[in-house]
């Protein structure tokens, strides 16, 4: 009888010791969501190459690296780039091998449409995106398509680019050939990428066409890309949705910007206000139909110190603000950092003046290559916060996310990024109730990083740039988003840090046996 107890006792130790090892390995981590779209991200002039093959026209990238090297950090282009152009097969297989639920990439509008207007196409450019579409579902990869990742046909910009009003026809036009030819297969649809980074290039002097207009370059711009936005989504409305089902929205960039001192309410309200201009300004509009209004205030309240007839923000008339509405099926989030602000007037070129804050940094934290890029995943997790208390929690996918360096292939710093943000991600699901659906990382290749050429590499995989086969070498952070891939999570079971895990986990509940042996066992 003694004996049956003192083995029940064991047994329950035993049984303890085995429900403390498993709880901890099994939750020391949380998990995506079934069906969670995980993927990775690309951009036409980025990858594509070809720049002027089989009838595609000139670009405004194509024009400005070729005439201005200058500009470019390496005086490099991307005429030919990863030439995915001739190689999206291989880049598809990368995809399929990695088990990516989708593949987001960009249509080269002058590809298309060699001058922009459609009433000359260029079937071969067609046939190449039907092609490339096809080899995704025919790997069971879902194309999640952006119709405008910066480059805009050269005769369009002749037309005045962005900055005139006119462009938002051509873009809906353009917007129809699309539905029409690919609509059939496509059924993710970003209209246009960041539309914010759009406006630099007229204002700033920050990518192509490079102009410097100043504030009214900088709004006017975003002005016509968000009617452009809106009448796109109409157009689907009225003409595709109901036959091809898909889904349209915009892909909205920034910093998100945190308070210096939390405690101080200026600070508090300067961080809102950053906020509220940097994504607000466009995703305000697609889901409460006009400017946010302390954009409004503030705009209009410097353009009247200025001296100015009018606001350099222009305004939407109220039918306009009645077609912008609503029009976000999902929100599109492209997140790299995380910026501290206080109210001052010396604003760095990158932000807008208008705004008037002032940007720190906390030097605890780590700054990639590119230098804009500082880990703070911790702002990442309160900013889809921000988003679901600001727009009434949409589905949101993460569109854009990544970190640049040299290119090593021992990327282990890109993996501490990736693993840090998809782990606040992950929190941002399971303690805030946050509704994201998706994760495409950037980039699925090293690319063409725009003015700073092939300095920073932000690719899984890395391409050879000086070989003119473009040969592909999967780095190490390839295999860690494989594992997460497959396993919806961030426990790597057969890395180092989880094997030592495994092994705590272990020594400490052979203790706790221990323990109840000796304190609870053995004493009766
Ligand atoms: C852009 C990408 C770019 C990435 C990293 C994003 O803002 O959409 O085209 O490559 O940043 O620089």
């Amino acid at each position: 009888m003694m004996n049956d107890i003192l083995q029940f006792k064991m047994f329950k130790t035993v049984a303890v010791g085995l429900l403390i090892i498993s709880s901890n390995v099994l939750s020391s981590g949380y998990k995506f969501p079934d069906g969670f779209m995980f993927g990775a991200s690309t951009a036409a002039y980025q990858i594509e190459g070809g720049w002027n093959e089989d009838g595609k026209g000139e670009n405004i990238w194509d024009r400005m690296t070729r005439s201005r090297p200058e500009l470019i950090s390496d005086r490099s282009n991307g005429d030919v780039a990863c030439d995915s152009y001739h190689k999206y097969k291989e880049d598809v297989a990368l995809a399929k091998d990695l088990n990516l639920k989708c593949y987001r990439f960009s249509i080269s509008w002058s590809r298309i449409a060699p001058s922009g207007e459609v009433h000359k196409l260029n079937p071969l450019g067609i046939a190449y995106y039907n092609r490339l579409i096809d080899e995704l579902i025919a790997n069971d990869i879902v194309p999640l398509v952006t119709m405008y990742h910066w480059d805009i046909p050269q005769y369009l910009q002749d037309l005045g680019g962005w900055v005139n009003p006119i462009m938002s026809d051509y873009f809906k036009e353009y917007a129809r050939v699309l539905f029409s030819h690919f609509g059939d297969r496509v059924k993710w649809w970003i209209t246009i990428n960041e539309p914010k980074e759009t406006c630099k290039g007229y204002s700033f002097n920050g990518y192509a066409p490079y102009l410097h207009l100043n504030q009214t370059g900088y709004y006017m711009a975003g002005h016509t890309q968000l009617i452009a936005h809106s009448k796109v989504y109409h157009l689907y409305n009225d003409e595709f949705r109901a036959k091809q089902q898909g889904k349209v929205s915009l892909s909205v960039n920034g910093f998100f910007y945190v308070p210096k001192d939390e405690q101080s309410q200026d600070d508090v309200d300067t961080a809102e206000r950053a906020n509220q201009f940097e994504r607000g300004w466009f995703s305000h509009p697609v889901y409460k139909g006009d400017y946010p209004p302390v954009m409004r205030q503030w705009v209009d309240k410097k353009s009247k110190q200025e001296g100015r007839p009018w606001s350099t923000l222009p305004t939407f008339t109220k039918k306009e603000i009645e077609l912008l509405n609503g029009t976000a099926d999902f929100y599109a989030l492209n997140y790299y950092s995380t910026r501290m602000v206080k109210h001052g007037s010396d604003a760095d070129v990158n932000y807008n003046p208008d705004a008037e804050f002032e940007t720190y940094v906390d030097k605890s934290w780590p700054v990639s290559l590119a230098p804009w890029i500082i880990a703070v995943p911790e702002g990442f997790k309160r900013l889809l916060v921000w988003i679901k208390n600001e727009y009434g929690n949409p589905p949101v996918i993460i569109t854009e996310n990544g970190f640049g360096d040299n290119g090593t292939l021992n990327d282990f710093e890109r993996i501490s990024y990736i693993k840090s943000h998809l782990s606040a991600a992950l929190r941002a699901i399971h303690e805030d109730e946050c509704n994201v659906f998706g994760y495409t990382v950037w980039s699925l290749l090293d690319d063409f990083e725009w003015m700073n050429g092939y300095v920073y590499r932000f690719g899984l995989v890395s391409v050879d740039f000086n070989n003119p086969q473009r040969p592909r070498t999967l780095k190490a952070s390839y295999g860690f988003f494989k594992k997460v891939v497959a396993t919806y999570g961030l426990d790597d079971s057969s890395s180092t840090t989880h094997s030592l895990k495994l092994w705590l986990n272990i020594f400490f509940c052979l203790i706790t046996m221990y323990s109840i042996y000796i304190f609870y066992i053995l004493p009766r």
